[in-house]
């Protein structure tokens, strides 16, 4: 028996989420935080892992939770849910407005898994171009709205892998025209320092995602959707009964308690990200893009390939997105630790001078 014939076309016709496996000294490509958990607060981390039960099953909807992020955030403990990272809470989105014939709309280039878990769902996927300057192409999408209804919208913000954020305006423009959700994903939130949580009083289709993968946690897989009530109640009813494992509730807890901490190495990061913006600026056929995430957008004037594959000879993993058209030439690199950042320039530096 062929099991292929048993599968979806969208399934078949798809790529998996690509990892890179090559051994590598220096990791650039993931948009993680390059720093460890600081040393003085390991131990306490450590004992309250250590006081998980595993024996049992985690709390179910990860409620006490949810309620204490609501807290910090502003809003009602009924506003927030937990996912076993956002890439969950993506899917658990997408599964509840998964009718028939339905679309979703993405700007592109954007985050990829939008696109796949939309794929795997049997959404169609009308993907619009950003414009010349990587923001939202308004008419277009509005255009798409008028046609196409989309039931589902995802505008990350900052946008991943172009680095800016898109205009406010714009995302405003949408959120009135929409007759579906919007999601403005706000996982890079931490260094753009800019939200949308305070418009979601005036927007019943907005629906925001933080996550804390960029901060420090990204091996525990922790999102957080926020929105209105009635979408949060619906949703409890898609998620799995335990998508949050024990282990990832308690780091979550532990963020918490201890946010100042996680905070400080952001503000650190954004720092180093300055600093890595000029160096790259300064480098002939280099052109990086302002951004407000934690890593950066660049063109290069050189053959993209070459600059990749002769970076990971020397173990440092980035991204190339090149392709033809608007992502010609076209790289991102992750804001690491300042000597990693360094090595990384100067690697590019003796590479381009060849
Ligand atoms: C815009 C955006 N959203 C979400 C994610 C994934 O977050 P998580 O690790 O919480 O699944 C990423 C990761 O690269 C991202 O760029």
């Amino acid at each position: 028996m062929d099991v292929r014939a048993l599968i979806r076309e969208e399934v078949l016709a798809q790529a998996a989420y690509p990892v890179v496996t090559t051994p590598y000294r220096i990791k650039l490509d993931a948009n993680e935080n390059p720093l460890a958990i600081p040393q003085e607060l390991r131990e306490r981390f450590a004992a309250l892992l250590d006081s998980v039960p595993l024996n049992r099953y985690p709390e179910a909807g990860s409620v006490t939770l949810a309620s204490r992020f609501a807290e910090r955030f502003g809003v009602g403990a009924d506003q927030v849910l937990m996912g076993n990272g956002s890439d969950d809470l993506i899917q658990i989105l997408a599964q509840a407005l998964a009718r028939p014939g339905a679309s979703v709309m993405i700007p592109v280039p954007t985050f990829v898994m939008y696109r796949i878990i939309a794929l795997n769902l049997g959404f169609r996927v009308a993907a619009v171009p950003l414009d010349k300057d990587f923001d939202l192409d308004l008419p277009a999408m509005q255009e798409q709205m008028a046609t196409h209804p989309p039931a589902l919208t995802f505008l990350a913000w900052p946008n991943n892998p172009t680095g800016n954020c898109f205009s406010r305006e714009r995302i405003e423009a949408i959120l009135k025209g929409a007759s579906g959700i919007v999601v403005v994903d706000e996982a890079y939130f931490h260094f753009a320092e800019k939200t949308f949580l305070t418009d979601l009083d005036r927007h019943e289709n907005l629906v925001i995602f933080r996550t804390l993968s960029k901060v420090g946690l990204a091996a525990m897989r922790i999102g957080l959707l926020i929105g209105p009530p009635a979408l949060i109640h619906e949703l409890h009813k898609v998620r799995l009964p335990y998508n949050l494992n024990a282990l990832s509730q308690a780091a979550a807890g532990f963020y918490l308690d201890e946010e100042a901490a996680f905070l400080k190495q952001a503000a650190e990061i954004r720092r180093w990200r300055g600093e890595l913006f000029l160096a790259l600026d300064a480098l002939p056929g280099i052109h990086p893009r302002p951004t407000e995430a934690n890593f950066i957008f660049f063109s290069c004037d050189f053959d993209p390939d070459r600059v990749y594959s002769q970076l990971v000879d020397r173990g440092i993993l980035i991204r190339n997105l090149s392709a033809p058209g608007m992502m010609k030439g076209y790289m991102r690199v992750t804001v690491g630790t300042r000597q990693e950042n360094q090595e990384f320039v100067e690697a590019l530096k003796d590479i381009i001078q060849k």
